[in-house]
């Protein structure tokens, strides 16, 4: 087969985000687009020359396409053998597992995670490494520097791979190898979840509605809670993966899973609820009228994870980005384990997972994880759920009450500002560097700042600094704001401000979450002027 050698020139503004390259499908499907991206990548890891790769994406518009392309590459650098799902499907913790469980060099996972997909919807490409987690830092800034001097990349010319079934093929001198993308994460979750305790509650009447959005997990899910745990048949929801995951917005919050939402809230409720997003990582988790904020989600796992057989040991340490809300480090304060903080973005995570420092890992974005595999892992986590629940034959309700009695409450909410103009978001975010200093002992809304400043994240495993990683703000309360700019938008930039109000054990700990933030919010105005900057007078989601 000839292999191409096709002369090319840098391409503007490929430079990965918190989780890979994000962009309008249109962009990615642009002449040597996505070939320039992927050839700096294979450049970045020092070429693929005899390696072992792991493909799959979310099954998002031009999943098929892309994954086509990145075969013809590989082949044309000389990988050993790339093992692919069926369709070119696997969802992002599936992925994760089969490049561990395989040894195999690394991956492509095509994905836009949360995003919406379809022709003028958005797409994605990242690298994950032998670890299974997403390339960190030092990777990402090679594959961007290479992006920018690149002059040919080298692809195959060849007919489409047939991936539509479980097999073995080749392409020129590589190995494919498709892979049901189920079985062996399915496989992987047995050995860490009592199936059986799982199993006897669902015969006991226990109901769950799983709303797949349309998007990867819904195989996933039908497998496991239906087929292999007994689930009611129709439990889980929107099941179909679709190229525009049927015209919605695969992200698993109470503002685009309202659909869950209203199930959950109204007469006939399950007595619990989750869903996932794009690609298999997020989570949502509710129960009969009882949201679960991802915060208090990590902390709820990380306190009774060791009912679970894979975590009987109990934990190495609980880990959570920095502007996740901080009722995790009260329970590992309180269980005596590690702690740690790192920045937005879950490859900050693989250093802490593999040294064995942290076993358990969450984000405010919804998601959670552990050291099962190196990305956060959606069905996991209500999995997860489903065995504490088994276990300890409570409410959801009742779990996060007694929760709050025992460690106090973390009212949290995240309030976002879509498509600000750049410059107007910089500015922001400038002005409040600039006046760092001079917050400590200032008030604002009757809260008192105890310290601002801008986080800097130091890897206590292999000792790099992360600088710039978001604005935080502390009050003498124990309240917190925190403010960032999105990593992962497609268009302009997003404002995250993320607002947090601690209540003690004997405190409040049942007041509605907008009255228990107000003075947050307030807070957050006042120094920060959002509405002046955004030119919004209120937030456009608020999760
Ligand atoms: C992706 C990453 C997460 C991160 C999230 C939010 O899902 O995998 O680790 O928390 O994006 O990122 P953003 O930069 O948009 O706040
Ligand atoms: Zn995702």
């Amino acid at each position: 087969m000839t292999i191409s050698t096709i002369s090319t020139t840098p391409i503007e503004g490929q430079k990965p985000g918190t989780s890979g390259l994000r962009k309008k499908t249109r962009v990615f499907m642009q002449p040597h687009y996505l070939e320039n991206f992927v050839q700096s990548i294979i450049d970045a890891i020092g070429g693929v020359k005899g390696k072992t790769l792991v493909l799959g994406g979310d099954g998002r518009f031009f999943n098929d396409r892309a994954a086509q392309v990145i075969l013809r590459m590989c082949a044309a650098q000389g990988a050993k053998k790339v093992i692919v799902g069926t369709g070119a499907i696997l969802s992002t913790p599936a992925a994760s597992n089969l490049i561990r469980q395989r040894g195999a060099d690394g991956g492509f996972i095509m994905s836009a995670s949360h995003n919406p997909g379809g022709e003028s919807e958005d797409f994605g490409l990242k690298f994950n490494g032998a670890n299974g987690g997403p390339a960190p830092e030092g990777v990402t800034d090679k594959i961007f520097a290479r992006t920018k001097e690149l002059t040919e990349y080298r692809i195959m010319e060849s007919q489409d791979v047939d991936l539509s079934q479980p097999g073995r093929a080749t392409l020129g001198e590589m190995e494919i190898e498709i892979v049901d993308p189920v079985t062996d994460y399915a496989a992987l979750m047995e050995t860490l979840f009592d199936f059986d305790a799982i199993r006897a509650l669902l015969a006991d009447g226990f109901r769950l509605s799983f709303d797949a959005m349309h998007a990867v997990t819904g195989p996933y899910a039908r497998e496991i809670l239906e087929n292999r745990l007994g689930a009611k048949s129709g439990s889980v929801v929107n099941a179909k993966p679709l190229p525009d995951f049927g015209g919605g917005h695969p992200d698993p919050n109470p503002v685009w899973a309202h659909e869950l939402m209203e199930v959950m809230t109204g007469p006939d409720a399950p007595d619990f609820g989750a869903a996932s997003d794009g690609d298999g990582d997020r989570n949502m988790i509710v129960g009969r009228g009882a949201y679960v904020t991802p915060s208090d989600s990590l902390a709820v796992l990380a306190a009774n994870a060791h009912l679970a057989p894979g975590y009987a040991k109990g934990l190495a340490g609980v880990a959570r980005s920095m502007p996740t809300s901080r009722a995790a480090d009260l329970v590992a304060e309180k269980a005596g384990i590690g702690s740690y903080e790192t920045p937005t973005g879950w490859k900050f995570f693989g250093n802490l997972l593999d040294a064995g420092k942290a076993t358990l890992c969450g984000e405010e974005s919804a998601g959670t994880g552990s050291d099962h595999v190196r990305e956060k892992d959606g069905l996991w986590a209500v999995l997860l759920w489903l065995n504490i629940l088994a276990a300890k034959k409570q409410s959801v309700q009742d779990i996060m009450d007694a929760h709050w009695a025992e460690y106090g409450r973390n009212y949290y909410s995240r309030h976002d500002y879509e498509a600000v103009p750049t410059d107007d978001a910089n500015a922001l975010v400038d002005r409040l560097r600039g006046m760092l200093g001079e917050l400590p002992g200032q008030e604002f809304a009757g809260l008192t700042v105890e310290n601002a400043d801008d986080f800097a994240y130091l890897d206590p495993v292999d000792g790099s600094t992360s600088k710039n990683q978001g604005i935080r703000i502390a009050f003498t309360d124990g309240s917190r704001i925190v403010m960032r700019l999105s990593g992962t938008g497609t268009e302009g930039a997003t404002l995250r401000v993320y607002l947090e109000r601690y209540q003690p054990a004997d405190g409040e700990l049942s007041l509605p979450v907008e009255d228990a933030l107000a003075p947050v919010v307030q807070a957050a105005e006042e120094i920060a002027h959002i509405r002046e900057y955004t030119g919004r007078d209120k937030p456009d989601v608020t999760t």
